[in-house]
């Protein structure tokens, strides 16, 4: 058995060359001498065990969850963030992706912080700072009579100890670092990223209210406040500083966009406090100290006979939402803060992934109309049935502490969890579940990964190799794909064949944003996703998706413009 042989581990899954691998090196338990111990179903019985255990607290039947949960798992229909895979049922039992903290404006208070992070990076989570509170560079500091640093010198000692500080040592932490619109410092904020090797474990987002993306589109001024002294500073054109922000997303793809207001339309909990930041790559934005933890159903498993299966998408709404609430009662949290904050509010981010693979499977092209109707009929469907098993969790177990305070108390809506879905990256558990990742659509029909030194693994989308198949598609044709890594202008494809497996850069970025925005619609906390962009998009057409994801009620922007950086994840083809 060839996994077997290159990785030492017995693939009692079926799963990818690609997922044995970074099964091995970073989620199967090892011993001392670095031998794994487990296979890739014995992890999923240790998840599942560990998590059902829950049910004990509220006299519920361990052993039913548990046969519940491990069918979840092992028929990948839903993958939990990758923290509940490593840690679950180990010493460490961190099992949230997603943290929030705040950072007050004195040495004491972002000492602490970077403490925190340090803590929670250990342990697995990512972590997202909004550091406008900060008294910008060149500011008076009282008791020493010096200047401050403001607020990108101490983004880099994040940034720093972030690389020291391995996740549980199987990866580098994420961090977002938000800075207001309107703060002094922002310019010197918006170009931090352009310099090659800087802020490197840090995603960038300016925080803009609609009051200022107003003032951008009449060309109108705006104060620039300092947050210790409150008062105004200078006073700018909005629409130059938005270009400055598109300029450099065109450049690096960063900073994106958090829209303040929209985030806090949505809050739950509005007299627990604003939402002012999210986690790194977006999805949940949350109060400073509480945390998230998600997990991803598996929508390329959700179709028979080209057709949605929804009483099967149904009853994995209502195991997946059991699954992680549960994971609030049996996390080990990195501070105990957090712990409170969490318990209070019980936040779950339920989302999907394989959207792609789905639309495939349904003989439906990513960019059509019909596109954008099967994603709203899912996401409601989704977020429908979550509501209604929240509900009831809360009549078995009750609501959530802080829901006399939430607004869902305000409409007589009995939850469980403050929120229930958020639509992650799953950039790790789609590659182990074996499909499209997100939201999001292929980016390449064929990857190419080094391993081993000198074994070169070629993965083709399967869902193509089925097709190429079915279709005889001659040995010439497919090695021109091969290269190209898309059917883009390649003799001898069918028309029908192309439009179903268009990839990124073929879908206009305009698109993307509706997908995301009719996903949002119905996500009470966020939705991330890039918007990818050709490499020869224009400063114009990253603005143009700025202001549509701002109009079309999305909670925040990221673009990436295909090779503008020099080193970037993903490619296209194998070709040179
Ligand atoms: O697929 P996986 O569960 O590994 O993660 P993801 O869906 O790509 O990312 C979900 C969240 O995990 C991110 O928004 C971060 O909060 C966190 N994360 C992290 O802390 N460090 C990473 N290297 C990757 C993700």
């Amino acid at each position: 058995e060839a996994k077997w042989k290159l990785f030492g581990v017995h693939d009692d899954l079926k799963l990818s060359f690609n997922a044995i691998q970074v099964l091995k090196e970073r989620y199967l338990i090892k011993n001392e001498e670095g031998e794994v111990q487990e296979t890739p179903k014995a992890m999923m019985k240790r998840v599942a065990l560990a998590v059902a255990e829950a049910d004990r607290f509220y006299g519920q039947d361990v052993n039913e969850s548990f046969e519940k949960f491990y069918q979840l798992l092992t028929s990948l229909e839903f993958l939990p963030n990758s923290p509940t895979l490593m840690n679950a049922g180990t010493s460490l039992g961190q099992l949230s992706a997603c943290f929030v903290l705040p950072v007050e404006d004195s040495i004491e208070g972002i000492f602490n912080t970077l403490r925190d992070m340090a803590i929670i990076h250990k342990s697995g989570g990512g972590t997202g700072f909004n550091f406008s509170m900060l008294r910008p560079k060149g500011d008076q500091v009282s008791s020493t009579g010096g200047r401050a640093s403001g607020p990108v010198s101490f983004m880099r000692i994040f940034d720093t100890a972030t690389d020291v500080v391995k996740q549980g040592g199987r990866r580098r932490g994420a961090n977002m670092g938000i800075l207001r619109f309107n703060h002094p410092d922002i310019r010197e904020f918006i170009r931090a990223k352009n310099q090659a090797g800087f802020l490197e474990n840090f995603n960038l987002s300016v925080a803009i209210t609609d009051e200022e993306m107003k003032r951008v589109h009449q060309g109108e001024k705006i104060d620039l406040v300092d947050p210790h002294l409150q008062k105004a500073v200078s006073t700018v054109n909005a629409r130059e500083l938005f270009d400055l922000i598109v300029e450099s997303a065109w450049k690096s793809g960063e900073p994106g966009l958090i829209f303040l207001d929209e985030i806090n339309r949505n809050n739950p909990t509005p007299s627990l406090g604003l939402l002012e930041a999210t986690n790194p790559c977006g999805e949940v934005p949350l109060l400073p100290y509480e945390s998230c933890n998600l997990g991803s159903i598996n929508l390329s498993k959700m179709s028979t006979d080209g057709k949605i299966d929804y009483q099967k998408l149904q009853r994995v709404v209502f195991d997946a939402v059991h699954f992680l609430d549960n994971i609030i009662d049996i996390n080990r949290y990195p501070l105990p803060i957090v712990e409170k904050m969490v318990k209070a509010n019980r936040k779950i981010g339920l989302g999907v992934m394989g959207f792609a693979d789905l639309l495939c499977q349904l003989g439906i092209s990513y960019y059509s109309d019909q596109a954008l109707q099967i994603a709203e009929q899912l996401i409601t469907f989704i977020a429908n049935e979550a509501k209604l098993a929240s509900k009831e969790l809360a009549e078995q177990r009750d609501v959530f502490p802080n829901y006399p305070k939430s607004l869902h108390a305000a409409k007589n809506l009995p939850f469980r969890n403050a929120t229930l879905i958020s639509i992650a990256p799953t950039g790790t558990i789609s590659l182990i579940a074996g499909c499209s990742s997100g939201i999001e659509p292929y980016f390449a029909l064929i990857y190419r990964r080094f391993v081993l030194e000198n074994t070169e693994l070629i993965e083709i989308n399967p869902l193509l190799e089925k097709q190429l198949k079915v279709l005889k598609i001659e040995e010439k044709i497919r090695k021109s794909i091969w290269e190209k890594g898309s059917l883009k202008d390649i003799d001898g494809i069918p028309e029908h064949l192309h439009s179903l497996f268009l990839t990124a850069l073929e879908i206009p970025p305009t698109f993307q944003v509706q997908i995301q925005a009719v996903f949002q619609k119905q996500v009470d906390n966020a939705v991330s996703k890039t918007i990818n962009l050709p490499n020869d998009a224009t400063p114009e057409d990253v603005g143009q998706a700025y202001f549509l994801a701002h109009q079309l009620g999305c909670k925040g922007i990221t673009v990436y413009r295909y090779q503008s950086r020099e080193s970037q994840v993903l490619y296209l083809g194998t070709g040179e």
